[in-house]
């Protein structure tokens, strides 16, 4: 820890504050405020721009740089060499496994895959055109009707079977919900299969027919599941902290951080990305949309573009991108209307003055939709392969929260704007 303090001092007089300035091992120092509402100070924040919520040793990045690290290892050489299941296991133990571990983890990761046949009932309450995350929400929140023998959230080994949980039902329900969605019945996980294999048969084939993935795109999830696995303190993981600090089962709390991802500005983005790309529909109205973007007066923004860390390239979309021309390589697609369209709308973004100013680059959700839809799953199952991809980060760090003796419920204060007080007036007073 360094022995820098900084000291705040008040322009209307008053004893000035001396406050701790902490180091962590990468990224900026953070002024260290837990002593100021003990002096009667709150700090104003909204959106937590300037706030570090928590210690924490999962994830890093650095926006400006474009780097993200999970436990240290750059996202480029994970996204290469790794696999999603290693790559859970790192975020949840903190070390790559050795051969051992591995194989006891995936295997362990399969023995959970089923749920209980009773959530199967479940689905028939919804109507058949609801929204799949309005679905997940409902469902991953239903898991903690059922698994109550390792509920004690205070014992380490009772987390980790929630975590072996979470990883292995959520795909399954994730199958499950666009299953429903277009009327075929559910298909049972298959223990033969990989962990993105097993995923893609759930979706894909039939009581009637067999399903063979193909590797290119086996391999394109894959990817698309580690780069969407953490990303530091977002709103939701942020919301699953939260939950998580009142104590709360954690199934309900993963279903908090499903339903703070289904906004457009957060996970609901790759969604949004291809609804906007159908809407514009033709190269010759990019220039018309990239003036409502730009415009003040119209809440329109490009979908895909922009990111609240990232002010340089997103990393993930780097890959992203890649992983979109072998996709689409391998299908056949590169003359696809929408692609063409995607390609023309970020060359023309790229070179356009307000976004360079602004360091408005396309973010990781730019490309991962354009993937998704071309390996034949529908737009709105695009927010929900996000949701599973970040069940892991979710409970990792709501892992680590648990563990850390430093934890308290979270509770912020506010700038309070409304009346002072004032006497009640009854009905019969009032409008005179
Ligand atoms: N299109 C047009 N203008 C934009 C955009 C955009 N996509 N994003 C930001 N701006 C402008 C914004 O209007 C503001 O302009 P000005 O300074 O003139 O007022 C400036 O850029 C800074 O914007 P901001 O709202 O302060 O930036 P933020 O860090 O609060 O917002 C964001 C980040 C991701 C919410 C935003 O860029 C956005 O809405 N992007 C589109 C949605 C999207 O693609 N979201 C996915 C994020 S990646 C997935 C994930 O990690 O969750």
């Amino acid at each position: 820890m360094s022995e820098a303090k900084v000291t705040l001092t008040f322009s209307h007089g008053g004893e000035p504050i001396e406050l701790p300035v902490l180091s962590g091992t990468l990224g900026p120092d953070v002024i260290d405020i837990r002593s100021l509402s003990k002096r009667g100070y709150f700090t104003y924040d909204p959106g937590f721009l300037s706030t570090a919520s928590c210690p924490s040793s999962i994830t890093y990045i650095d926006g400006d740089k474009g780097l993200l690290f999970y436990r240290g290892y750059p996202i480029e050489q994970l996204a290469e060499q790794s696999d999603f299941l290693e790559v859970c296991y790192l975020l949840l133990f903190g070390e790559l496994p050795d051969a051992e571990q591995k194989a006891k983890f995936d295997a362990t990761v399969k023995d959970h895959t089923m749920v209980h046949d009773q959530m199967n009932r479940f689905f028939t309450g919804f109507r058949r055109d609801a929204h799949p995350m309005a679905i997940m929400v409902g469902m991953v929140g239903a898991l903690s009707a059922f698994y109550h023998d390792s509920l004690d959230i205070a014992n380490p080994r009772h987390r980790e079977i929630s975590a072996f949980r979470l990883i292995a039902k959520v795909p399954t329900i994730a199958a499950m919900c666009y299953k429903y969605n277009i009327g075929q019945p559910f298909m049972y996980p298959q223990s033969r299969l990989g962990y993105v294999d097993n995923f893609l048969y759930m979706m894909f084939a039939t009581p009637c027919g067999d399903y063979e993935p193909n590797p290119v795109l086996v391999r394109a999830l894959e990817r698309i599941l580690i780069l969407h696995a953490d990303h530091e303190q977002n709103a939701s993981t942020s919301t699953v902290r939260l939950a998580g600090s009142s104590g709360s089962n954690p199934f309900a709390c993963i279903a908090s951080g499903i339903a703070c991802l289904w906004g457009p500005a957060h996970g609901g983005a790759n969604e949004a990305v291809l609804a906007m790309l159908e809407e514009i529909g033709d190269e010759s109205r990019i220039g018309q949309y990239l003036e409502r973007a730009k415009s003040k007066g119209d809440s329109f923004r490009l979908m895909g573009f922009g990111h609240r860390v990232y002010k340089n390239m997103d990393p993930r979309a780097e890959i992203m991108r890649r992983t979109c021309h072998e996709v689409l390589d391998e299908l056949g697609l590169n003359d696809d209307p929408l692609f063409k369209l995607a390609l023309k709308l970020e060359k023309i973004a790229l070179e356009d003055d307000y976004f360079i100013q602004r360091k408005l680059y396309p973010n990781v959700d730019f490309y991962s939709g354009i993937v998704l839809r071309a390996m034949g799953i529908p737009t709105n199952m695009l927010t929900v392969i996000f949701a599973l991809a970040r069940t892991i980060g979710w409970v990792a760090q709501w892992h680590e929260m648990i563990g850390d003796p430093e934890a308290k419920i979270g509770r912020p204060r506010q700038l309070y704007q409304g009346n002072k007080m004032r006497e009640f007036l009854p009905l019969s007073e009032r409008g005179e």
